[in-house]
């Protein structure tokens, strides 16, 4: 019989701290919620020491999640522990994750301590851990450049002290599978009480092997993976969830575990991760990039026509991309809209919904075929929104290849309305240049982007961009079928957006 494979999700943690993925708190609270819908087995909701912020994100996701663990991340001392302990404790299930060096070379270089110094510290604070909670997990960061009895030893160690997962992490993406797959055979051969703890992997993806170690570590007794949503984290990031669930299922004749994702939830996931941290999923990713399930050549197509086993390993519906994109106009009624929305995996009150069908009946007014990213967007506007100090009332410009490019822009600006006009090198630098002077930020332009959300000509351009204000940075974007006024909609989005990020971080001294 199959064994189970525990799925650790750290999108809210390792995901979220990586370059433009930051979050809000709601939005957090929101992919924590999918997550559990998904049959993530334990959401890593953050870091409780790094900020206030990070310290309520966690403490509200504790308060929300029923079915799966929610672990907070600590060093290896009292103040983390205990903090961690604070952010955690309403949970249905809580899960203190705990961590410290085991390589020399962080040992010398970073911890300047020496082997038994960082044992000593690595069990007494799985025990301070212990007082809170039966569930800890140790990880030994930088584990597959540590030596491996030393690490056995603190394993063993730590397994006494009261830890019930051991997480191995290739922190830094050095590990080969063949070579990753033999630690974790070292590590439960051995390490005498491993029986009594269930081997975890938290695999980087440096050297694009993240998915492939933790595959070979499951193959070898690993059954915890440590992974994100589009595989997103530190650097070129983490496992990616979906490549690791979909592997597991499809192939059942060579894994001797299967996990208990609810595979149809997987594209879903991924948009909302994409439409929160504007990132998007390059066309080629397995499992949910827009090429994924797209046959191009004809004999492909051939194959295909004749009989699905030919080209497909599985099924685009297996993983929750919907059959046909069943395509919605002015004549379609809330009750095909509503279906549309559950079958994209969202669930919207009456109020929710009424809002979101207001603004699908603006949108097919102005384009023929409203597609299901035209519905995810409209979701994210009218549904997920955050609270709005800047609205847009108005907005004009000219341009052309004989004008100089100008703006005129009517902001409501905590509640009055304050109107300005301009010029720039192009429209949408027009545009900004008078929102920045109306809102008198002194946030810098990181990035700007823009894409076209579905296929034909009268095609909703979507604008990502981001901002940057004394070391906060957010994403904005606006969707319309106008991307000068898209891009107005992105800019005044992110400025929203670091208004209410200042107003909930404080640092911790
Ligand atoms: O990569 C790493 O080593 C980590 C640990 C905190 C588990 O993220
Ligand atoms: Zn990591």
């Amino acid at each position: 019989m199959s064994d189970r494979v525990y799925i650790f999700d750290t999108t809210l943690r390792d995901g979220e701290q990586s370059p433009g993925n930051t979050m809000n708190t709601q939005e957090k609270l929101r992919v924590a919620r999918q997550l559990e819908a998904l049959g993530v087995d334990i959401i890593e909701a953050g870091f409780p020491i790094a900020s206030e912020g990070d310290f309520d994100a966690v403490r509200q996701i504790a308060g929300a999640i029923k079915n799966s663990e929610v672990a907070g991340l600590a060093r290896a001392n009292n103040e983390d522990i205990d903090r961690a302990w604070g952010a955690i404790k309403g949970a249905a299930k809580p899960r203190i994750h705990t961590f410290i060096s085991t390589s020399d070379i962080h040992l010398k270089y970073q911890l300047k301590k020496n082997r038994d110094e960082v044992l000593k510290i690595a069990v007494s604070s799985v025990k301070r851990a212990k007082k809170y909670t039966p569930n800890v997990e140790f990880s030994a960061m930088d584990a597959t450049r540590s030596d491996r009895d030393y690490l056995c030893r603190v394993f063993a160690e730590v397994i006494n002290a009261g830890a019930v997962t051991l997480n191995v992490p290739d922190t830094v993406g050095y590990a080969v599978p063949e070579e990753f797959g033999a630690l974790i055979r070292y590590i439960m051969e051995n390490v005498p009480n491993i029986s009594k703890a269930r081997i975890s992997v938290h695999c980087h993806n440096d050297l694009g092997l993240a998915v492939a170690n933790s595959l070979s570590a499951i193959m070898n007794g690993a059954r915890q993976v440590e992974c994100t949503i589009n595989g997103i984290g530190e650097r070129a990031g983490n496992a990616s969830l979906e490549e690791i669930a979909m592997t597991l299922r499809t192939r059942k004749d060579i894994f001797p575990a299967d996990t208990g994702i609810n595979t149809e939830k997987i594209y879903p996931s991924s948009r909302l991760i994409t439409s929160i941290t504007g990132v998007p999923v390059q066309p080629n990713k397995a499992i949910v990039g827009a090429n994924a399930f797209a046959h191009e050549s004809g004999i492909h197509q051939d194959g295909l026509l004749k009989a699905k086993l030919t080209y497909e390993i599985m099924t685009p519906e297996s993983v929750g991309i919907a059959k046909s994109s069943l395509i919605l106009g002015k004549h379609s009624g809330r009750h095909a809209f509503r279906e549309r929305i559950e079958a994209l995996g969202y669930e919207l009150n009456d109020n929710e919904l009424n809002l979101a069908f207001k603004r699908f009946k603006a949108l097919s007014d102005m384009k023929k075929n409203v597609y299901d990213e035209d519905i995810e967007m409209i979701i994210m506007d009218e549904v997920h929104k955050i609270p709005e100090r800047y609205k847009l009332v108005y907005l004009n410009v000219s341009c052309g290849n004989t004008t100089v490019p100008t703006a005129t822009v009517k902001l409501e600006i905590d509640g009055s309305v304050l109107q300005d006009v301009g010029v720039g090198d192009g429209p949408v630098d027009a545009t900004y240049k008078i929102i920045k002077r109306l809102v008198k930020t002194t946030s810098k332009l990181v990035k700007f982007s823009v894409n076209s959300i579905t296929r034909d000509m009268d095609a909703q351009g979507e604008v990502f961009v981001k901002l940057e204000e004394k070391g906060l940075i957010v994403i904005g974007k606006g969707a319309d079928t106008d991307i000068i006024v898209a891009s107005a909609r992105a800019y005044i989005n992110a400025l929203n957006r670091l208004e209410y990020m200042k107003s909930k971080t404080v640092e911790v001294k």
